[in-house]
């Protein structure tokens, strides 16, 4: 089982957890039960039992809500870049809601037993930390992080700003969760952790219209407007980049299946279709392959930038269009793996190693055909980075009208 999936299994059986424990508390509890504390652990109000479920059914709430929210938003594609980090909050918000459904029933059956108004801000902190820590990860989106016209207008103010953000949100949760710890100096606490709300509320907005204006002044709206008349074709091919760094998560089968696909349907010189695609989808056969390399290459240490994935792209030896035909399908599946939401990376090693026996007798391991050299390859995964476009040279192009 992978990581995700993993992640994934724990998040529903943990939503379910405080359902199913208040079902069997539930004939064993008191007539009336607490519901709100204050910081010092009193007890503000008492309700009647059925309001437990309202509690109880708060994790369930939470995986049900974070499971439809990519499923809904338009932006839904980039969801995929930062999915282990959503998966990893999602959780964070179960468990959340778990130990509230715990601390209710355990403070019904025996009251003052724990410091319930001090349990509560210390997981507003802890949880104000996560989100800080995983706001830089956010992609741009409709429903999760700082959302204004600035930063959904540019990728780059979105980066920026959540990058900021995130600072701004683990300290405000370190002192929500310092002060739940050692409830000193309150007043001092107070205004630090109020000098912190209000620095995340405003700071990130009046700092992406400040990134927007630098925009502005050089120039940016001018490409940013053409680029918004671009059709979507066209924004992938000039978004994607080569990634050198790369999430564990492991794209799905089906998501490969398609890149391979677009790769088949790329031109090839006469029609002949001559190349072979080898996908590596193992983990260990994918460290050999590195291992190979560096051994062959006289590079210890070689690796993949930690892609889950290479793919690679042969034909025939000696074959007149060869590399071309390759290249052709290289390319097809790098701009169809960036649509899906993927990372990609050209890999040229392969061509170093032409002729190896040690390489080609592993390669023939694997399922590449006699006659067959690899020409090129590209490593597939989640990204770990959004890397800015390199400028492009000027003065490389001719028009003759
Ligand atoms: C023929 C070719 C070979 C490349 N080989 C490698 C490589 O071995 N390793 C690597 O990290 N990037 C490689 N790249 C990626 C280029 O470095 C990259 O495309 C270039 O820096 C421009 O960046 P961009 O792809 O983000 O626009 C290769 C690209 C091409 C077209």
């Amino acid at each position: 089982m992978t990581k995700r999936s993993r992640k994934t299994l724990m998040i529903w059986a943990l939503s379910v957890l405080s359902l199913v424990v208040t079902a069997i508390a539930y004939s064993f509890l008191p007539e009336e039960i607490p519901m709100w504390w204050n910081f010092h652990g009193t007890v503000l109000r008492y309700a009647e039992k059925n309001n437990i479920w309202l509690i109880a059914s708060l994790a369930a709430v939470f995986a049900v809500l974070f499971t439809v929210l990519p499923l809904i938003d338009p932006r839904n594609k980039n969801y995929q870049r930062f999915m282990e980090y959503y998966e990893t909050f999602t959780l964070v918000m179960v468990v959340a809601g778990d130990i509230l459904t715990g601390v209710v029933i355990s403070e019904s059956f025996r009251p003052g037993k724990i410091e319930v108004g001090q349990l509560v801000v210390l997981i507003a902190g802890l949880i104000c930390m996560v989100m800080g820590n995983l706001m830089p990860k956010i992609k741009s989106n409709y429903f999760i992080g700082i959302r204004n016209p600035w930063t959904l207008s540019d990728p780059d103010i979105w980066n920026r700003t959540h990058r900021i953000g995130g600072r701004i949100f683990f300290i405000f949760g370190l002192c929500v969760t310092v002060w739940a710890l050692m409830p000193v100096w309150p007043l001092l606490i107070y205004l630090v952790s109020g000098v912190a709300l209000v620095a995340i509320t405003v700071v990130p907005y009046l700092y992406s219209y400040w990134c927007f204006r630098q925009n502005q002044k050089k120039g940016k709206l001018a490409d940013q407007q053409e680029e918004e008349s671009w059709s979507p074709v066209m924004k992938n091919l000039l978004e994607r980049r080569s990634v050198r760094a790369y999430t564990d998560q492991m794209p799905s089968h089906e998501l490969l299946e398609q890149i391979v696909l677009a790769g088949q349907f790329a031109p090839s010189g006469k029609n002949l279709q001559e190349w072979h695609f080898v996908v590596v989808e193992n983990p260990e056969v994918l460290h050999r392959l590195e291992e190979l390399l560096g051994e062959e290459l006289g590079r210890p240490g070689y690796h993949f930038y930690g892609a889950p994935v290479i793919i690679l792209c042969a034909n025939k030896k000696g074959a007149r269009n060869a590399m071309a035909d390759c290249s052709a399908a290289l390319q097809n599946m790098m701009l169809a793996a960036h649509d899906l939401g993927l990372g990609t990376c050209w890999i040229n090693q392969f061509r170093d190693v032409w002729g190896n026996a040690k390489v080609e007798a592993y390669l023939a391991q694997l399922g590449l055909p006699e006659g067959y050299e690899v020409q090129c390859s590209t490593i597939v995964g989640y990204p770990a980075q959004s890397p800015a476009a390199p400028a492009r040279k000027p003065g490389t192009v001719t028009y003759v009208k």
